[in-house]
Formats: C-alpha cells, sequence, structure tokens
C-alpha cells in the first residue's frame, strides 16, 4: 500500500484535501440558500476528487513539466476538482455568479463550452478558482452534458477501433450532443412557465 506521504503531493496532501473538503462546503452551503429561495435544489449532484498520483505524474509529463510536488500544485490547475451537475442550464449560471462574487475565491480562467461548445459537442461550464492557496478546477453542467460527456469518455479508450466506425460514432455523438443542448433549453424554458405560474 502506497501511503499518502508517497504521492507526488507529499506532505501538502492534508492541505489539498482540506481544501477540496471546504470549497465543497461553501458550494453546500450556496445550495441550502438556493432550496431555501426557490424550494429546489439547483444542483442533481456534486462529485470532486483530488487527482490520482498516476495521473497527475503523466499530465506533467505529457506536458513536459517536471514531475515534483512543485509542479503538481502550480503548474497544473486540477489537483483539485469538483464538478457541479445541475438540472437544469440557467442553475449551471446562477452557481457562476455565485462561485465569482465569493469574498473567499478568485477566478483564475473561465471557459463557457456551454456557449462556445467543442467541435466535438462536448459542453460544461469550466472555471480554474484560487482558494486558501491552492487551485481547484470546478467543472459545471447539466445531466444531459453529464451524460454525454461519460459515453464521449468511454470511446477514447475504444483504440481498437477503426476510422470509418470512430468517424461514424464521433458524428453520431455530435449530433446527440447538439439534440441534448436542445432539450436542455427546452426543459429550462418549460420551468420558467411553471415557475411563473406558481
Ligand atoms: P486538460 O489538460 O484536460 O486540463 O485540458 P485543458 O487545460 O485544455 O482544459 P479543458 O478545460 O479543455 O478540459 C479540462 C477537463 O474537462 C478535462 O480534464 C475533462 O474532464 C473535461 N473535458 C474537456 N474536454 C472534454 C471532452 O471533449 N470530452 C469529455 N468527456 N471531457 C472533456
Ligand atoms: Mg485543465
Amino acid at each position: 500500500m502506497q501511503k499518502a506521504e508517497d504521492t507526488i503531493y507529499g506532505d501538502a496532501l492534508p492541505d489539498l484535501v482540506a481544501t477540496m473538503k471546504d470549497t465543497v462546503a461553501f458550494i453546500n452551503g450556496l445550495r441550502q440558500g438556493l432550496t431555501a429561495m426557490y424550494g429546489e435544489d439547483p444542483v442533481e449532484h456534486l462529485a470532486y476528487r483530488i487527482k490520482s498520483d498516476k495521473s497527475m505524474r503523466e499530465k506533467l509529463e505529457k506536458r513536459g513539466l517536471p514531475v515534483t510536488r512543485e509542479a503538481a500544485l502550480t503548474q497544473v490547475y486540477d489537483a483539485i476538482g469538483i464538478r457541479i451537475v445541475c438540472a437544469f442550464r440557467d442553475d449551471v449560471y446562477t452557481l457562476r455568479d455565485l462561485i465569482t462574487n465569493s469574498d473567499n475565491i478568485r477566478v483564475i480562467e473561465e471557459k463557457d463550452y456551454i456557449k462556445n461548445a467543442k467541435p466535438n459537442g462536448y459542453r460544461s461550464y469550466h472555471m480554474i478558482v484560487e482558494t486558501e492557496g491552492h487551485y481547484v478546477e470546478i467543472q459545471l453542467r447539466t445531466i444531459s452534458m453529464d451524460t454525454w460527456a461519460a459515453l464521449e469518455h468511454q470511446i477514447r479508450y475504444k483504440k481498437d477501433m477503426d476510422g470509418q466506425n470512430l468517424a461514424l460514432i464521433t458524428s453520431e455523438l455530435k449530433r446527440c450532443a447538439d439534440e441534448l443542448a436542445s432539450t436542455d433549453i427546452s426543459m429550462q424554458t418549460i420551468r420558467n412557465m411553471i415557475r411563473k405560474m406558481s
């Protein structure tokens, strides 16, 4: 068994875990506030992790960076990763705004792959933030976007697929991503109508 101190994070690991937990607690606080206000939890589920020792080493190597604790904490921004999965599209932006306005969190970078989807159809709102002296990658997305990303992730590891099949699957996945995005907008519209009625 590998001891915690033996990972690339060394004795910074407990501190990383503490920052992750504090940030998750902060997000759960935002959820509670929004639930009290709207009577519905905006978050369908929340996932978080410290990047595994193996993935971190591979990422540093791939990027030509030194495989050191220093580089893992300062050159790579997703040692701490949090994924917020929302039922509705507007909730993604509501949480994004609340996170941005927090006194304890400094936003370093944002990528809106919802308004500007990746060419393969990938959608999510990505934030790199800094809090308690650590970087945290926060991904916000809807359930549909999350489902799509999980499926797309699977095909990356199907290395034995021939070119023609891969091209077909890639274009079918892209089509699904676009259909899911338009369904997300319809679902959002329906919720807005329901809220107006009540
Ligand atoms: P990384 O080296 O992965 O950090 O790339 P980057 O710095 O260009 O970041 P980007 O914001 O594009 O993506 C970061 C993370 O978003 C990835 O580690 C994945 O979790 C997720 N992601 C980005 N693009 C895709 C995609 O096309 N499909 C899926 N399934 N996930 C993606
Ligand atoms: Mg990244």
